[in-house]
């Protein structure tokens, strides 16, 4: 983890957030290589959902809805609370679930366990009081449900189907942990999917395996992976039957996406608390069933890291051998790899070398990711490129100057090829399936 976490900042993928300040509350940003990998996540996962399968339609809702929303979802009532207990001697909160009879910081006795919402509260407009407050959403679905009847009579879109939002949640977690895996505010990538409760259990099986499918396309290794159904008793408020995908990370099997049969909870109690008809009428009126894909964009950025991070001891390459560092590779799929082409001079003090390796950076960057890099010696460069995850390296040589032609070399495998210049636009296009 501590060296992952290192590799991250300082690789231009995530920072603390206000480290300036000393860090906030377990809060995170994206640097300039995180905010690509994540948007090449919520691409595939958009992709996956609205195009792939034509009976999904998109949504993006508003992170503030009325409060009136979390009191019919069950948010504000005791369901979606943790308990906790609090160290009598060093005052800090722990959740039940995690601790044993004393505290496990400094030994002293703890409280009786208390409940304690979880929704984050702020207030609108000017004045604070119970009439302006309200909530940060918790989950990026209530925005679905709430907006059922007009995707219904705006998209004539019959059920079974489905729609997709992603998003930013917020929750004030008592314990956020385990870098960005546990914060109080994240994104998810949410799918809900109306059917008839006739066929609630065929999707609930369908929607299970697809999840599963999308993982190991973008390159989850098999052994990594797992689903975890939740016993009775541990089912959220809303829940009739919940599996869990788990990653295996560092610090043991954890959910990254669960899939949930919600029944008509939802619909049925936003219908009775709003006076509207949220019903669906087929021969006769009912309330859909939702099958719900429910996933965190960050927890998956930090299983796709993890599972890329491959790291060689004494190098494979000459500059690394010579020296006996250890070397990291990213070793992420081509689709969500921050960068995919880095293009490089082999020196940099040749003006016409350089001004040549531009027009190659120019030809290709309104095509795909592409970073010009020419800081250091060109074995320094396939590293720092190798620990960003870049996909290919193009260096201009003296030869190109003469014949035109540069040298591709792919990451995983560095092996080297000779291409023309008018011929790697299309390779690269085929390879990336753009
Ligand atoms: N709408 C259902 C729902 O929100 P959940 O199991 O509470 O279900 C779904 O959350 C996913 O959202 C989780 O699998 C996880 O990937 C992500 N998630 C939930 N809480 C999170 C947190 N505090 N930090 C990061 N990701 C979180």
């Amino acid at each position: 983890m501590t060296k992952i976490i290192s590799l991250l900042k300082r690789r231009g993928f995530v920072f603390q957030s206000s480290e300036i300040y000393g860090g906030f509350g377990s809060c995170y940003d994206f640097g300039p290589l995180g905010v690509e990998m994540k948007n090449n996540i919520k691409k595939e996962w958009w992709k996956e959902m609205t195009r792939y399968h034509d009976d999904i339609v998109g949504l993006d809702s508003a992170i503030l809805m009325s409060p009136k929303v979390w009191h019919a979802s069950g948010h504000l009532s005791a369901g979606f609370a943790d308990e906790l207990v609090e160290c009598k001697k060093c005052h800090k909160r722990f959740r039940t679930d995690e601790i044993n009879k004393n505290c496990p910081e400094c030994r002293g006795e703890l409280t009786k366990p208390k409940k304690f919402n979880l929704m984050m509260k702020t207030f609108i407009g000017p004045l604070e009081n119970e009439t302006t407050q309200t909530y940060l959403r918790a989950e990026t679905c209530q925005g679905i449900y709430a907006n059922f009847k007009n995707v219904l009579d705006s998209m004539r879109v019959k059920i079974p189907f489905g729609i997709a939002q992603i998003g930013k949640a917020f929750r004030n977690e008592i314990n956020p942990k385990n870098f960005i895996y546990r914060t109080r505010e994240f994104e998810q990538m949410e799918m809900q999917w109306f059917c008839n409760p006739k066929e609630a259990d065929k999707f609930f099986d369908y929607w299970k395996e697809e999840r599963m499918k999308w993982y190991l396309k973008l390159g989850i290794k098999k052994s990594n992976l797992r689903f975890k159904e939740a016993p009775k008793k541990e089912l959220a408020h809303y829940a009739r039957k919940a599996v869990d995908i788990e990653y295996c990370f560092p610090f043991g099997w954890h959910e990254i996406e669960g899939i949930h049969n919600r029944g008509d909870w939802d619909l049925s109690n936003h219908s009775k608390c709003s006076g509207k008809d949220l019903t669906y009428s087929d021969e006769k009126k009912f309330f859909p069933y939702v099958i719900e894909t429910s996933a965190g964009a960050d927890r998956l950025f930090f299983s796709f890291i993890l599972d890329a991070f491959c790291e060689v001891e004494g190098g494979r390459t000459e500059t690394t051998k010579s020296t006996k560092e250890k070397e990291i590779i990213l070793k992420i799929t081509k689709e969500l790899a921050p960068i995919k082409v880095a293009v490089l001079p082999l020196v940099k003090n040749n003006d016409q070398l350089v001004k040549k390796t531009k027009e190659v950076f120019n030809l290709l960057k309104s095509h795909f990711t592409c970073q010009y890099d020419q800081a250091g010696s060109i074995g320094r460069r396939y590293r720092r490129q190798d620990e960003e995850g870049t996909v290919w390296c193009l260096t201009c040589d003296f030869q190109t100057l003469e014949d035109n032609t540069l040298t591709i070399r792919e990451r995983d495998t560095m092996k080297q090829e000779r291409k023309n210049i008018s011929e790697i636009r299309n390779f690269l296009k085929e390879k990336l399936d753009v």
